[in-house]
Order: C-alpha cells, then structure tokens, then sequence
C-alpha cells in the first residue's frame, strides 16, 4: 500500500463517455455539459470536489473537450459586455466557474472504458490517493459524501467506494458490492465486486455510485486490467481485484450513502433533477413551483 497519511488533494473527473443514451444531444457535446437548470452538470461536481478540499482537478476529455475547456476558461467578451451594462450578478456567475479550481486535462484518445479513463490519470496523479468524481452523478450539496469518504480513506487506508441501497430489480444497472460490517453505522469492509451482475449473481443490493477514493496502487492494476463487461477496462474489475487482494494496495471500504442523489446520465433521472432543483431554488422556486402545482392538477 502507498501513502495512508498526506491527505488527499487531487480529483479526476472522467468526462469522455460517448453519452450514447442521450444523443443526439450528446452527439457535439459532452453530456457533461448538459443543463441542469442553469449550470452544466459538470461544474455542480467541481464545486463538489473543491467544496470537498480538492482543488487541483484533471478532467479526462475525449472528441468533444472544447465546451467544458470553455466552460472552466475565463470569456473576456461576455465579461466585459457585462461590465458595460453594470450587470454585476451574471458577471458574477460567468466569473464563477473559471475561478473555481486549478484545472488540467488529458485526453483519452479512445473511449475504452471508465477503467481505462482513470488510467490516463496516472501521470497527473502520481503516487498519492485520489478521488474520482463522475460527472452523471449529482450528489445535493447539503448530503456531503465525498468529505466522509476521504476521513474514511485516512482511518482505513486502501480504497473507497460510495455505496447506495437500491431495489434489487435495479442492480444490474450498477457494479454491486459484496460487504462486511464495520464497527461504523455508514462503513462497510468490500469483499468482492461486480460490475452489472444478473440478479441471481448479484452479492447484495449495495450499488456502487459514481465517487471514489482511490490508493494510486490502482494503476498498476489497471494496466493489467482485460477488457471487460461490454469490451471497456471496467474501474470496477481493477477493484474487485484490490478488494480481493489487500496487500496490493490496501483494504477496499465503502461509505453508504444515504443522501440526495440524482443520475443525470438517465433521461427520466435528469429530467427528475432538473425538477427537483428548480423547485428548491429561491429565485426560481416559486413560480416553478406554482407552475408545476397547476399543471399537474389541471393537465396531467
Ligand atoms: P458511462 O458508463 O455513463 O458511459 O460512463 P457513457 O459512454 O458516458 O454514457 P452512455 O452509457 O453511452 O450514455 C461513466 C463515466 O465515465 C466516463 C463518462 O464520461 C462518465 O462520466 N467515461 C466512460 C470515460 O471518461 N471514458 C470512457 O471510456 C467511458
């Protein structure tokens, strides 16, 4: 196992998925940038990230990296025409993003699987643990996860996964965890894992959600990693062999999440967010909400 004890400054967030189940929207633009309300669903998880204390952010793009460069980038333009209109507050929101994080890329030049993703990270990372952030899920700020797992990560060492319970009709959907019992309510040791299981194969109704924490000993297991499910290097194979093997790097625990979660890589999920979110905004609640209270007695 490699370091236990510098905490942990680095975040990866994979973002060169193909996003096939939400083409053709997806077919110029990562699905990474898609709207939920008015920010990009990529920046409610680099928030997070930094929120999380991990400023340092290596986004891994693929064909379409040019909006979310922009996106992170400062636009000189619409910040000065702003400027001139004395319009402080969208100012403040352009300004917002670009003054988030220090953020780098590397290129993954073929989609060949999340696994694969995280391993053109390597470099980036180094020799120290690290996080991975998935853009798909959005994780409500006020239920934070990502802080848990990092002290998890401090007490235990090794690796650490985000587990949600779910229906047992919908874990084929996910890598799903074989656990152990800790002496914490929230913490579980991971004994095996596999990445979409048939419900009869599957070891629990623990499903993994899109953050980890990871001891750099992943890489080494990545690089020896076979294609997998769906012919991509699965992140979640690389893990089962940790799990499996503790003194490659380290035991593999998993934070149950019990928080507010959306998958925004479904289109039913992210139109959900998307409700969801509007109507607790302030600004845009409640209108949205006196709306949505009139077309659903009147129209549904
Ligand atoms: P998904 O499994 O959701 O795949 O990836 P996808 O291709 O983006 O989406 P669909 O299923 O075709 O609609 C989970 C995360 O891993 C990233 C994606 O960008 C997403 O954030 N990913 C996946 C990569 O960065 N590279 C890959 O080769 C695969």
């Amino acid at each position: 196992m490699s370091d236990s004890r510098p905490r942990i400054s680095k975040a990866v967030i994979p973002a060169a998925g193909l996003g096939t189940r939400f083409l053709p929207a997806t077919k110029a633009t990562p699905k990474e940038m898609l709207p939920v309300v008015d920010k990009p669903a990529i920046q409610y998880v680099v928030e997070e990230a930094v929120t999380a204390g991990l400023s340092d952010v290596l986004m891994v793009t693929g064909r379409n990296k040019r909006p979310l460069e922009d996106h992170f980038d400062r636009n000189h333009e619409l910040e000065e025409v702003l400027l001139r209109k004395g319009d402080g507050s969208r100012l403040a929101r352009v300004q917002e993003s670009s003054d988030l994080a220090t953020i780098h890329y590397v290129r993954q030049g073929d989609p060949r699987g999340l696994g694969h993703a995280v391993l053109c990270a390597a470099p980036h990372v180094g020799d120290q643990s690290f996080a991975v952030l998935l853009g798909d899920d959005l994780i409500d700020p006020r239920d934070p996860l990502l802080e848990r797992m990092i002290e998890t990560r401090e007490r235990y060492g090794g690796s650490v996964v985000a587990l949600l319970e779910v229906d047992p009709a919908q874990v084929h959907l996910y890598g799903c965890a074989a656990v152990r019992p800790t002496a914490e309510d929230d913490v579980v040791e991971v004994s095996g894992l596999v990445e979409k299981p048939e419900p009869a194969e599957a070891p629990s109704n623990y499903a993994v959600i899109g953050r980890y924490v990871l001891d750099p000993a992943v890489f080494e297991v990545l690089r020896r990693t076979e294609p997998g499910r769906g012919g991509e290097i699965q992140l979640t194979d690389a893990l089962q062999e940790l799990a499996r093997n503790p003194a490659l790097g380290g035991p593999v625990h998993g934070v149950v999440f019990q928080g507010r979660r959306y998958d925004t890589g479904d289109r039913g999920d992210y139109l959900r967010a998307i409700v969801r979110l509007a109507c607790e905004r302030e600004d845009l609640g409640p209108d949205f909400r006196d709306w949505l209270r009139s077309y659903v007695t009147e129209e549904l």
